[in-house]
């Protein structure tokens, strides 16, 4: 890929922070924009914007706007049917509207709910809330030292009492991608729906939701190129069809009156309300960056800032990786913690620098606890990042760690 075209396609990449040219290492919170992305956007606002409904042209355009754009992003999971594609905020929306709705429903006292250990709190809170609210009881599958999902103990944890398995596609401390089609088949053979969690999934891993398995899927788009604060909730229509909506209120529903409601089908009745359009006309533009640049190039570029990335951070005195070291099955996700080292401190040394990586407890404390610490820090790199962001990362560190 060539490195050189990024500062003019990501605007953001051409400023200097504190001092220096930024070298933005905090992928996995949220991505820079592209300038395609952004330009729809604008486009979107300048000729299009309106209420979409097909009474006067501009609201007809807005319509077919975000028709398409429901249609692009179908194309982007594989998914059957774009009237399957729920948009949301993101991937904390999308969870909270599957507990809140499927899960609520069809909950009983007794049934059992399985997480991973791994868990971002978003795909944690919600189903915790709905184990109160129903009765239910959580299990929680335990990872292995290297951060990899214990699928000897999922076994024993999957019975005929599990209604429903949720779990990442891929952490957003270990940067594993899990084998989730091995585990969608484990799950759906004990007679459980499957929630996948794809908020650092879909931004690195070619997605097809009908060979995976699933029944939901959940991502981000902010996470993946996209506009802030858009989100998909990816779910069959069998299951949409029968789940009660979410919100209620205008345009979810049909001939409202006090004593009746006629709900839409598929995935219009979960969004009640004036939809947000540049959001998921946005998101089209950055699933068509994805497609001009070809996910196998995107892929073999993930490969190279893993292996380099992995290598340099080896060299670090007193840095120690949460989970694999190893490149295989892994995105460019780098959690860290430094021997006398607050993670925040290292974090804000970092940022004097213009390297801009997180830190704290990435809401997903019982991970960090399993691995023995309560904060870490995370520099996490993405299409646009390069070697000499993760050099300018490893020498700034070593210089730290001296
Ligand atoms: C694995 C994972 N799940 C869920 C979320 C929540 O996503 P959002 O904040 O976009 O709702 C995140 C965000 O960091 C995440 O990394």
């Amino acid at each position: 890929m060539e490195h050189g075209v990024w500062p003019s396609t990501f605007p953001a990449l051409g400023q200097q922070v504190n001092g220096h040219p930024l070298a933005y290492l905090d992928s996995a919170a949220t991505t820079l924009r592209p300038r395609s992305v952004i330009d729809a956007l604008v486009d979107y606002y300048s000729a299009d914007n309106a209420n979409p409904s097909r009474v006067h042209t501009l609201a007809s355009r807005a319509a077919d706007r975000l028709s398409s754009a429901r249609q692009t992003v179908a194309r982007f999971l594989n998914a059957p049917d774009p009237a399957e594609i729920i948009f949301v905020r993101g991937t904390t929306e999308g969870i909270n509207l599957v507990a809140g709705t499927w899960a609520v429903a069809n909950l009983r006292r007794g049934d059992d709910i399985v997480l991973t250990v791994a868990e971002h709190s978003s795909n944690l809170m919600p189903w915790t809330r709905a184990a109160r609210q129903t009765g239910a009881r959580i299990r929680v599958l335990d990872v292995d030292d290297e951060g990899r999902p214990r699928l000897d103990q999922f076994k024993n944890i999957l019975s005929k009492r599990t209604r429903i398995v949720a779990f990442n596609h891929v952490s957003n401390v270990l940067g594993f991608v899990n084998p989730v089609k091995e585990m969608c088949a484990l799950a759906r053979h004990a007679g459980a729906r499957v929630v996948i969690d794809g908020a650092q999934g879909a931004p690195h891993v070619r997605v097809d939701v009908q060979d995976i398995g699933c029944d939901f899927y959940v991502f981000s788009g902010h996470k993946m190129l996209g506009p802030m604060a858009t989100g998909v909730v990816w779910g069959r229509r069998d299951l949409l069809d029968l789940m009660p909506p979410y919100h209620v209120g205008s345009n979810m529903a049909h001939a409202v009156d006090f004593d009746r409601a006629e709900f839409e089908h598929g995935a219009l009745k979960f969004q009640a309300g004036t939809p947000d359009v540049a959001g998921p006309v946005g998101l089209a533009a950055a699933v068509r960056f994805f497609e001009a640049a070809g996910h196998e190039t995107l892929r073999r570029h993930d490969e190279e800032l893993v292996q380099y990335g992995l290598a340099r951070l080896a060299e670090v005195h007193r840095l120690r990786i949460i989970g694999s070291q190893s490149p295989e099955r892994r995105v460019p996700v780098f959690t860290f913690v430094m021997e006398g080292h607050a993670a925040t401190a290292v974090a804000r040394a970092l940022d004097g620098r213009g390297i801009a990586i997180r830190a704290g407890d990435m809401a997903a404390l019982p991970l960090l606890k399993r691995f023995g610490v309560s904060e870490a820090a995370r520099a996490s790199a993405y299409v646009y990042s390069t070697h000499a962001d993760l050099d300018r990362l490893a020498d700034a560190l070593h210089a730290l760690g001296k």
